[in-house]
């Protein structure tokens, strides 16, 4: 019998972290009280849905909001409210969930994958400039984990190249780039309220923006084609429905009350987490980086240096920590190995139909997707201090007895 839990030996812990999602009584009441109102649409003037898009707005320092279904869909809004039309290319990190580039494909345009940074595995704005072409109107730059990307760098591109730049801010609620929250710091962004994100209410979305003339094209697309200025049964153009419930937003107006007391515990945790991985040799935090003010750690991904224990894959790693009571995972795949960016899957758009994602790669996103990412979701993060030393425990653990992970 070994030392390590999965050669027989005893587990560094047996407690759960914290579960996802967190409520009380309050949400239960915020719920009743949209029952008793009768009032259970919200696209009435006075809503819960208009004080969310209030609230969450200024959450994230933005000055528009409009809230809807969920975060693909966001996304799409976000796309066609700026502008993207059919046949022209939008580039994306292949280091993300599919959402991400599914919308583009779902407003007619076409994903076009640029590599990830070493350091912050974020969109890489030297290779965001090596795949601009000139039927390139757009950057999906994605919030990673709820770590801001290279918002200047990839600015800079953006103006210079008059693309549209959109924020997918789905992990990234409460994330600050050089003090300013992200969402409305290029042309707009997306958020999402899943069952996993930071606040939620099991499903639901906001696009957020500085522009007017974009949060009213948004807002058009998602209610119908109707304008806000206009009457009910007024059709300005061709919109969907992807309203927010009212139920939705009564769970949302109570999550997003504690969502700073969780911001400020899981930015606190991760200080003291990066500072204990720090000290093992085998793993390594994701690099600090000072423009990065505010983390919103969905994810806390550290990397596995499986150079420095060659004989361990990350697999392996993953297995043991998972024994001693870690609920670690590998995370993502390289986004256009997925049978979705096959020729088979779509076949039947219009203009993906003719790339080919076979041929796409990506390296530093492959080499992080093999061999290096970990994860921890956010509501671990949520535990206490001495809840996430028993993860440097087990880290060293695994470390000092590897040999016991060899058969
Ligand atoms: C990076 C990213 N983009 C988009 C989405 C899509 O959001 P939703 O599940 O609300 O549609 C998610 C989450 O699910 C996500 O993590």
């Amino acid at each position: 019998m070994g030392v390590l839990a999965i050669a027989g030996g005893r587990p560094i812990r047996t407690a759960p972290y914290p579960s996802w999602p967190m409520f009380t009584d309050e949400e239960w009441q915020a719920l009743r009280q949209v029952v008793e109102s009768g009032q259970w649409w919200g696209r009435t003037p006075g809503s819960r849905v208009e004080a969310f898009e209030e609230a969450f707005a200024r959450y994230q320092q933005a000055p528009f909001c409009v809230a809807c279904t969920n975060g693909t869909i966001g996304i799409y809004l976000a796309l066609k409210g700026a502008g993207v039309k059919p046949g022209e290319e939008v580039i994306v990190p292949p280091y993300t969930f599919i959402a991400t580039a599914t919308a583009v494909l779902d407003v007619g345009a076409v994903p076009v994958f640029a590599d990830i940074e070493e350091s912050s595995l974020n969109l890489d704005p030297q290779d965001v400039a090596n795949k601009i072409t000139p039927r390139t109107t757009g950057i999906v730059a994605v919030h990673i984990g709820g770590r801001p990307a290279d918002m200047d760098a990839l600015k800079a591109l953006a103006e210079r190249h008059h693309l549209i730049l959109i924020e997918d801010c789905a992990q990234a609620h409460g994330a600050s780039w050089k003090n300013r929250r992200v969402g409305a710091l290029g042309t707009a962004g997306s958020f999402s309220f899943q069952a996993s994100k930071n606040i939620t209410a099991g499903e639901g979305g906001a696009v957020t923006t500085a522009d007017r003339q974009i949060y009213e094209s948004v807002w058009s697309l998602h209610n119908c084609g109707r304008s806000l200025h206009g009457a009910r049964y007024d059709h300005f153009r061709v919109g969907g429905n992807h309203r927010m419930t009212e139920w939705q937003a009564a769970i949302l107006l109570v999550q997003l009350q504690r969502a700073d007391q969780w911001h400020q515990k899981r930015q606190r945790n991760a200080a003291y987490l990066n500072s204990l991985l720090r000290e093992l040799e085998i793993v390594e935090p994701v690099r600090d980086d000072p423009r990065i003010t505010e983390n919103a750690y969905h994810l806390y991904i550290f990397r596995y240096r499986q150079d420095r224990l060659p004989a361990v894959s990350r697999q392996r790693f993953l297995e043991g920590l998972r024994a001693e009571g870690i609920p670690v995972s590998p995370g993502y795949k390289p986004l256009y190995r997925e049978p979705a960016f096959s020729k088979a899957s779509l076949d039947d758009h219009p203009f993906a139909r003719y790339y080919d994602y076979s041929r796409v790669v990506c390296p530093v996103t492959e080499k992080v997707c093999r061999d290096e990412a970990v994860w921890l979701t956010q509501n671990v993060l949520l535990a206490e201090p001495s809840d996430l030393e028993d993860v440097a425990r087990a880290i060293a653990k695994i470390r000092d007895n590897y040999r016991e992970l060899l058969n």
